[in-house]
C-alpha cells in the first residue's frame, strides 16, 4: 500500500507556530469563501473585517443584524479556530443615530452609556463563550499634539470614562474573554507612551483590562525593528497580554505614491521577507506576553490596501500570494519557528 502523502510540502502556518501563538486572519463573507481554503489550513483564529462593528451589527436602535457575524462564528466552529472579537467601541463606522437624542440634538451621557452598555451587553453575550478576545475599545488615543485621547462623541458626551465603562460591561457580560484596547502607530515612541498611560491608568483603577493590542500595520522601513521590541517591552511590563491584532506589511515606502506597478518590482518581496522575518522572530522571543498574532487579511488578492492610503494602487502585504501560494515572507516566517 502506498502511503498517503500531504498535498504539498508547504506545512501550516498555524502548526508551526502552536508552541508560541496563535495566528490569525481577518475575513469578511466573501474572502470566507474564496480564501476558504487557505484560512482552514493555515490559521486557527479568525477576526471580522467589519462585520462586528457597531454600524453593522446595530444599525438602528434596537435592530441587531448578526446573519454576518453568526457566519463567521459558524466557520470557525466548524474548523476549530478560534475567533477575536473586533470591535466593541470606536469613533468609526457607528451609526449616527448612538450620539443623537431621538428629539434632534446630540445625547446626553446617560442616554450614551445606556446605549453602550445594551450594545455590549447584546453582543458579548450573544458570542459568549465563542469568543476568546475582545478589541473593546479602538483608537481612542490621539496621534498627535499633547492631548491624551482623540476627540470623539464618546468623549465630548459620556467623558473621558466612557472606556472604563466599555470594559466594565464587556466584562459583565462575558467574564471569561480577554479585553483589549487596541491602536495603531502603536509602536511610534509618542504615541506609545500614550497608550502606556492610558492603560495604566485603567489598571491603576482597577478596569477589567487584560490586554494591549498592537494594530501593526507596517511596511518595508517603518517601524524601525527597535522601536517594535520597545513597545514591546513597555506594555509587556504593564504585566497584560499582548496580541498582533491587524498585522500587514505594505511593499510600499510611505513616500512613495506610485500607481502604476502590476506587480511587486525587484527587491520588494526578498525586503518583505527580512521583515517579516525579523518581526516574527521578536513575536517569538516575546512568546511570554504575545499569544495572539492576527494578519489583517490573508493572502494578497485581497487587501484594504489596495485602496488604501492611495486610491486604486495593488499592495502586496501578506506571506501568500494572490494565487495564495507562499511567498519569500512565508518562508522566512516558518524558518523562524523552525530555528
Ligand atoms: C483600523 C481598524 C480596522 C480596519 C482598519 C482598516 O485599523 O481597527 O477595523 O478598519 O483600520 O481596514
Amino acid at each position: 500500500m502506498t502511503q498517503l502523502q500531504p498535498k504539498d510540502n508547504v506545512p501550516s502556518l498555524h502548526e508551526t507556530f502552536q508552541a508560541h501563538f496563535r495566528v490569525g486572519a481577518a475575513v469578511n463573507p466573501v474572502t470566507l469563501v474564496s480564501q476558504r481554503e487557505l484560512l482552514s489550513r493555515h490559521f486557527n483564529s479568525v477576526t471580522a473585517e467589519n462585520e462586528m462593528k457597531f454600524e453593522r451589527l446595530q444599525p438602528e436602535e434596537g435592530r441587531f443584524t448578526f446573519e454576518h457575524a453568526d457566519n463567521l462564528i459558524d466557520f470557525a466552529t466548524s474548523h476549530g479556530m478560534g475567533v477575536r472579537g473586533h470591535t466593541l467601541i470606536w469613533h468609526n463606522q457607528t451609526p449616527a443615530w448612538v450620539f443623537e437624542h431621538r428629539e434632534g440634538g446630540p445625547a446626553d451621557r446617560q442616554t450614551l452609556l445606556a446605549r453602550m452598555q445594551s450594545h455590549i451587553e447584546t453582543v458579548v453575550s450573544r458570542y459568549k463563550g465563542l469568543i476568546y478576545a475582545w478589541d473593546v475599545v479602538n483608537e481612542a488615543v490621539s496621534d498627535s499634539g499633547g492631548e491624551l485621547l482623540r476627540p470623539s462623541k464618546w468623549l465630548d458626551i459620556a467623558g473621558e470614562d466612557f472606556i472604563a465603562k466599555a470594559f466594565e460591561y464587556a466584562h459583565a457580560a462575558d467574564p471569561n474573554a480577554l479585553l483589549f484596547y487596541n491602536d495603531y502607530n502603536e509602536s511610534v515612541p509618542e504615541k506609545r507612551e500614550k497608550i502606556y498611560a492610558l492603560v495604566r491608568s485603567l489598571k491603576d483603577k482597577g478596569v477589567p483590562i487584560h490586554g494591549i493590542g498592537l494594530q501593526a500595520h507596517w511596511n518595508l522601513e517603518h517601524p524601525a525593528l527597535d522601536d517594535i521590541r520597545q513597545a514591546i517591552e513597555r506594555y509587556a511590563s504593564l504585566g497584560l497580554k499582548l496580541h498582533v491584532t491587524e498585522l500587514d506589511v505594505s511593499v510600499f515606502r510611505h513616500e512613495d505614491r506610485r500607481t502604476d506597478l502590476k506587480r511587486p518590482e525587484a527587491g520588494m518581496l526578498e525586503r518583505q521577507a527580512e521583515r517579516y522575518g525579523q518581526m516574527f522572530r521578536l513575536f517569538k522571543e516575546y512568546d511570554g506576553h504575545v499569544d495572539s498574532v492576527t494578519f489583517w487579511g490573508a493572502a494578497d488578492d485581497y487587501t484594504w490596501l489596495d485602496h488604501f492610503p492611495v486610491r486604486g494602487r495593488k499592495n502586496w502585504p501578506f506571506l501568500f500570494d494572490a494565487a495564495h501560494q507562499p511567498k519569500p515572507s512565508y518562508w522566512n516566517v516558518i524558518d523562524v519557528a523552525r530555528s
